[in-house]
């Protein structure tokens, strides 16, 4: 009799970004080909893992996606199995854990091993799945770049690329009216698109979470460039950075989410600021879902494929409950406890930070 064919199956969870179906494309054709998987996909992340809504990836499903943005499967950054959102016939929704449902679905599907491709909240949701006795193999995704154990999750470079376009044109117009020009950039709690996007477009001032800022000493620095003949400034601020003393600016809570705070509104903080202190006339873009979407990178299509290729063969080898990583240039693996409810944030001493510093660029934090 012939063997029963061997299974894995993959889903894409949490917020979307770039590269997302360079991995799921990878994932699949390297389960297919090298290994001879049959591969599951699970429509919409954790949902569909719940109430198995899965689709069969074939060869050609994957064709002609690796360029692509967004992700074939659908995704949610709301649903956790753990507390998964169910509505009675009669009566409110409440929240119930379905782990056991998930358990079910997988042993139902004769899965090997189950790829989760998601951002830290999806992590530590796949380990807990994973001390559960589910097989699974991680993938860090997130334009955030907060995923820690790895130096980069992909999306990430596609993300700079986008803000620093965006940073690009907006000096222009910026030089033209003599204008303070405020970017807000995404990145939650963590200020890596803000730093590496500010220096790659040669932002005058970087405000990021990990470094409070001071009105005073931002003004001052746009005030002496315009004494210096500059009449212009671009401030890169990432939506969690915070003025001394105060809090973050939360946009909105969506109490549905696992994770219900949505940041927003620093940048016109920031912009009336400027305009109400120095009198220098200030305007505020806010570049939003604009980061998440498009082509990714060409980085990141090469970083994804190789993070999929590579967490197949973590499943090759059975080495399960592990989050594919990038280290030092190469790729290797850590246990998924590594990142489970954790963000990594950026350093105060981190290097690119002082290499800013040293050719002007102000955090600012200087006293004035
Ligand atoms: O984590 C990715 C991210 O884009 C954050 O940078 C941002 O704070 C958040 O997701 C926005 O979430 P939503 O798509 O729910 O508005």
């Amino acid at each position: 009799m012939a063997e029963p064919a061997k299974r894995i199956g993959v889903l894409t969870s949490g917020g979307d970004c770039p590269g997302l179906n360079a991995v799921v494309r990878a994932v699949t054709k390297t389960a297919i080909l090298n290994y001879g998987y049959q591969v599951i996909g699970f429509e919409d992340g954790y949902v569909g893992l719940v109430e198995n809504k899965t689709v069969h990836l074939a060869n050609h499903s994957v064709s002609g996606i690796l360029a692509v943005g967004g992700t074939i499967l659908g995704t949610s950054n709301k649903a956790d199995p753990f507390r998964y959102w169910r509505t009675p016939p009669e009566g409110q929704r409440v929240q119930v854990d379905e782990s056991k449902t998930v358990q079910d679905v997988y042993s139902k599907l004769g899965l090997e091993a189950l790829v989760v491709i998601g951002g830290d909240g999806s992590l530590t949701i796949a380990h807990r799945l994973s001390q559960m006795g589910l097989n699974i193999v991680g993938i860090p995704k997130t334009i955030d770049n907060d995923v820690e154990g790895t130096d980069q999750s992909f999306g990430f470079d596609s993300a700079v690329g986008t803000i620093t376009a965006a940073v690009d044109v907006l000096h222009t117009t910026a030089m033209s009216h003599h204008r303070a020009m405020v970017v807000e950039v995404m990145g939650r709690n963590a200020g890596w698109l803000a730093l590496t996007a500010g220096v790659a477009g040669g932002g005058d001032i970087i405000l990021i979470p990990e470094i409070e800022y001071n009105i005073g000493s931002v003004c001052h620095k746009v005030t002496q460039r315009s004494k210096h003949g500059k009449k212009f400034s671009i401030i890169v601020v990432a939506e969690g950075a915070k003025e001394k003393g105060s809090d973050v600016v939360v946009e909105r809570i969506l109490k549905d989410s696992p994770d219900p705070i949505r940041l927003g509104g620093i940048g016109r903080k920031v912009a009336e600021q400027i305009e109400n202190l120095t009198g220098i006339e200030a305007r505020v873009t806010v570049l939003g879902h604009l980061q998440r979407g498009g082509p990714p990178s060409p980085h990141d299509r090469v970083l994804g494929t190789l993070f999929g290729a590579s967490a197949m063969e973590l499943i090759a080898k059975k080495q399960f409950g592990r989050m594919v990583s990038l280290r030092a240039g190469g790729i290797s693996s850590v246990d998924m406890a590594v990142p489970a409810g954790k963000q990594w944030k950026v350093p105060r001493d981190y290097p690119l930070i002082g290499v800013a510093r040293g050719i002007g660029t102000s955090f600012g934090d200087s006293t004035c």
